[in-house]
């Protein structure tokens, strides 16, 4: 996606979460009665200069809270994009996701923002940090337009739970790719979000430090009931979520024998 897209949606999705605290979901949804998260038939098409290029194919999936999930499948296949459509980040041509009973796309873009501040973390594949920002203040920003008082206590001990203790005051542009990405994954984590949205997030990691954050990202699974969606290369992060998506070519196809859409075609080529 092209960056000044992704730095809008990034702004979007860190700015507009000053509007968090305005509950914009039907205070009656029980999110134990109901899927956290449910896509149903969503399709993204683009036009570029050959034509119209189809990105996802009627995708349908449903998430419960507490469940996490592996979005597995090649480069190209859909992965950021279907991640970006489920966090309504990005708009889909047609079909809906539905966020905690909340359908995402009937919203207009501050109430769709608001309400994936009051409930969503988002860890960008390219990370997306604010550059005049040192570690702790990206980290602390969430936190700040929640108008939390312990945000800078609570920044600096999740930045040191990601093994960045020593990085407080550094700025991205002098942090290596994978403290980058641990930053970013600092910043999603912090508000403990009811859902948390990850791309690749251990794409940048060596095997300790991602097995480390991998342990992070469960424990807000177990302790706090985080559901978690994660798109991943790594065949072990898969087989430790509940679920896998397999994604071919904008189609969802499953794993583990489970079938996860109306539209799933055990035989399709
Ligand atoms: N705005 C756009 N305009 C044109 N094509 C796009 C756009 N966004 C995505 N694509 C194309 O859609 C396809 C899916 O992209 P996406 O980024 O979702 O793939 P991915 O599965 O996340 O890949 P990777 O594993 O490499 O990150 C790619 O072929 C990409 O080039
Ligand atoms: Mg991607």
């Amino acid at each position: 996606m092209p960056a000044a897209t992704a730095a809008d949606r990034v702004a979007s999705a860190v700015q507009c979460a000053s509007q968090a605290r305005r509950e914009t979901l039907n205070p009656t949804t029980s999110f134990m009665s109901q899927p956290i998260i449910a896509v149903e038939r969503i399709t993204k098409q683009v036009k570029d200069s050959t034509g119209t290029l189809t990105i996802l194919h009627e995708i349908d999936f449903t998430l419960q809270p507490h469940q996490s999930a592996a979005i597995v499948g090649a480069s190209g296949s859909g992965k950021s994009t279907l991640l970006s459509i489920v966090a309504g980040l990005d708009t889909p041509t047609t079909g809906t996701v539905k966020l905690a009973g909340t359908d995402l796309f009937s919203l207009d873009e501050d109430a769709r923002a608001a309400v994936r501040a009051s409930k969503v973390g988002f860890v960008f594949q390219s990370f997306q940090l604010l550059g005049n920002l040192t570690a702790l203040e990206n980290v602390m920003l969430p936190l700040e337009l929640q108008g939390r008082s312990d945000a800078r206590t609570q920044a600096t001990d999740m930045l040191r739970r990601v093994g960045l203790g020593a990085r407080l005051q550094h700025y991205p542009k002098v942090l290596s790719g994978g403290e980058q990405q641990r930053v970013a994954l600092a910043r999603a984590f912090v508000v403990r979000p009811a859902v948390l949205l990850a791309d690749e997030p251990t794409g940048s990691l060596d095997f300790a430090t991602g097995e480390k954050v991998m342990e992070l990202m469960f424990e807000l699974n177990r302790e706090a009931g985080t559901t978690l969606v994660l798109v991943t290369h790594d065949q072990g992060i898969a087989e430790r979520c509940d679920r896998q998506l397999h994604i071919e070519a904008g189609r969802l196809n499953a794993l583990g024998g489970e079938v996860l859409g109306r539209h799933f075609d055990m035989h399709r080529g």
